[in-house]
This record gives structure tokens, C-alpha cells and sequence, in this order.
């Protein structure tokens, strides 16, 4: 175990969750601070382990040594003064290395027209809300990318409505709980677009594994683009109606919204632009015709225990509704 710790710690350099990868200042804070409290208890521990090892080799019982106790010797000043004051002086070091990097990252400053998004985790998927934008979407955020010529910070309120869960992609930023009746705050900076992965870390329920966060980054003008297809109303036409009929009249209403139909549930993903994302199920399914149909015959065999249930379906209307999911693009 003690030879196999370096490695959990440095885990996989080239994975997409690996802290020791930071792509925003936030992360950048964490990781500093962790390398900084990584080299000093490793210094400590190999100070130890070597002291350990040399009084178990050096001071061993061979053959010949005599049965009697060596010389016991009680009390030194010298020494219960260094095993006193060192001790001392490291944690107060980490506490003040600690404290700031806690400054550093909860007292950034919101500049003015920053974006704001309100996270909302839910047994088990992710709402992201946009107020400034009038957009909803669910398990895939997609926020500007912010370089040093164009600072774009997001700033994250992180709600439940449920347990507590917790928001963490590794690369942009801490682990921050979401918890009932409190609003918690992050923010991310991220310097390089593309797309990064998280995942719930607070244990919320039977699906808390399937709880994946995807954080796409885009560049400034494809971040504008997104948000105007997402504003948009779906496209879904007459060909289609009958599926549409199926949503209407089926149980799917109550929970899930499509702008412009009388689909406005708040309990389930908003589905009126669920063709925009590369996954359903928060990130555990890719989002393919089969598996679209796969998840509206019966969720609970993707994801047991996820909290849609199987609407019981004919072939028929199953297929009618999935041609219509198929279209809100
Ligand atoms: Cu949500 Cu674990």
C-alpha cells in the first residue's frame, strides 16, 4: 500500500480528472497547494521511513548479542525540544499556506457582465440554469473560454434539490458541495477550450456513480453561437406531431419542459433542445437514436434506480415519441 500511494496520489498525468492537469486558475490554486503539501509530508515520511528502516537493520538482534537490555537512557531537552518546535513550525505553515490559498480562491472578485449560472443537483443529473441568457439545459455546461487577454470568468451557485451532492471537475476547479436550503459559490476560469470531465463527489443515492459532469469550453465566438441556438425555439415541425401528441398526453409533461409545446415539468431534464447534447442519462449514455430509445422503453435498465419511470409504451407510440425527441435539436 505504501509503494502503491505515490502513484494514487500522482494518478494518471494523461486522464481527463487528473487534479495534476489544472486548466483554470482555481484548479491552478489547488494544485500549487497540493504539490506544496505533497513535498512536505513526503519529506516527513521519508525522514521516518529512513529512521525506521536504519534502526531496524542496525540495531537488529544477532546472534551472540547478549539476552540483558541495552543502557536506557530517559530525558534529553535537546531532543523532546526538536521533536516539539518542528512539529510546531510545519503545521503552521500549512495553516498559513492553507488560508491563503482558501483567500485566493473564494475571494475572487466577479467583474461586471461575468457570466453567472445557477447549478442545481438533482438524483442524478445536473441543471444549469443561465438568468442573464434565459437558457436551461441539463448535465453539459457550456461556458466561455477566458485567456489572459479576455478574462470571461463563470461563476457557479450551486443549489440542491434533493441530498447533497458535489460539483467537481477536477481540471477547473475544487470539489464544492451542493447542499438543501444553501446556496454555495465557484467559479471557473478555464485558459484552453475543449471539453472537460467531472463527476458528482459527494455520495447522493444509487446512481451517484452515474452522476458525470461535462464542462464544454468554447471560444468566445462558438460560445455566442451555442447560446443563440439554445435561445431559439426547437424546430420540431409537423413531421413529428404525432410523437409530439405522445409527450403531450403521456406522464413526460409533468417533469420535463419543451419550450412551446404544454410540456413545462421542472422535475427532469429540459428537453427542448436534448438533440444539443452528446449525452443523456448525466453523461453515462451517449446520446444515439438506439440509446435514446433504449432510455425512454425503460430508464432503469441504463441507470437502476433512476427516477424516470418506464412509461410502458407501445412499439408505436415509442417510436413516434423518439422521432420527436429526435428532432428538438
Ligand atoms: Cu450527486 Cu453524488
Amino acid at each position: 500500500m505504501l509503494l502503491a500511494a505515490p502513484l494514487v496520489a500522482v494518478g494518471d498525468p494523461g486522464s481527463g480528472t487528473s487534479i495534476f492537469r489544472p486548466a483554470s486558475s482555481n484548479a491552478l490554486a489547488v494544485h500549487r497547494y497540493s504539490l506544496f503539501v505533497l513535498g512536505i509530508t513526503g519529506a516527513i515520511f521519508a525522514v521516518v521511513f529512513t529512521m525506521l528502516v536504519v534502526a531496524l537493520v542496525r540495531f537488529r538482534r544477532r546472534p551472540g548479542d547478549d539476552a540483558a537490555e541495552p543502557p536506557q537512557v530517559y530525558g534529553s531537552e535537546q531532543v523532546e525540544v526538536a521533536w516539539t518546535v518542528i512539529p510546531v513550525l510545519i503545521v503552521i505553515v500549512l495553516a498559513l499556506t492553507t488560508a491563503r490559498t482558501v483567500f485566493e480562491v473564494q475571494d475572487r472578485a466577479k467583474p461586471a457582465g461575468a457570466l453567472e449560472i445557477t447549478a442545481v443537483g438533482r438524483q442524478w443529473w445536473w441543471e444549469f440554469r443561465y438568468p442573464q441568457l434565459g437558457i436551461v439545459t441539463a448535465n453539459e455546461l457550456h461556458i466561455p473560454v477566458s485567456d489572459a487577454a479576455h478574462p470571461a470568468p463563470t461563476f457557479l451557485k450551486l443549489q440542491s434539490a434533493d441530498v447533497a451532492h458535489s460539483f467537481w471537475v477536477p481540471r477547473l476547479a475544487g470539489k464544492t458541495d451542493l447542499i438543501p436550503n444553501r446556496v454555495n459559490e465557484t467559479w471557473v476560469d478555464p485558459h484552453e477550450p475543449g471539453l472537460y470531465v467531472g463527476q458528482c463527489a459527494e455520495y447522493c443515492g444509487t446512481q451517484h456513480a452515474k452522476m458525470l459532469l461535462r464542462v464544454y469550453v468554447h471560444t468566445r465566438v462558438d460560445f455566442d453561437r451555442w447560446v443563440e441556438d439554445q435561445r431559439a425555439s426547437s424546430a420540431a415541425g409537423e413531421a413529428v406531431a404525432a410523437g409530439r401528441r405522445v409527450f403531450e398526453t403521456t406522464a413526460c409533461l409533468n417533469c420535463h419542459t419543451v419550450r412551446g409545446t404544454v410540456g413545462n415539468g421542472l422535475y427532469g431534464p429540459d428537453l427542448t433542445h436534448l438533440m444539443s447534447r452528446e449525452t443523456i442519462a448525466a453523461g453515462s449514455v451517449p446520446n444515439t437514436p438506439d440509446q435514446l430509445r433504449a432510455w425512454v422503453r425503460d430508464p432503469n435498465r441504463l441507470k437502476p434506480g433512476a427516477l424516470m419511470p418506464a412509461m410502458q409504451l407501445d412499439d408505436h407510440k415509442l417510436d413516434a415519441l423518439v422521432s420527436y425527441l429526435l428532432a428538438l435539436r
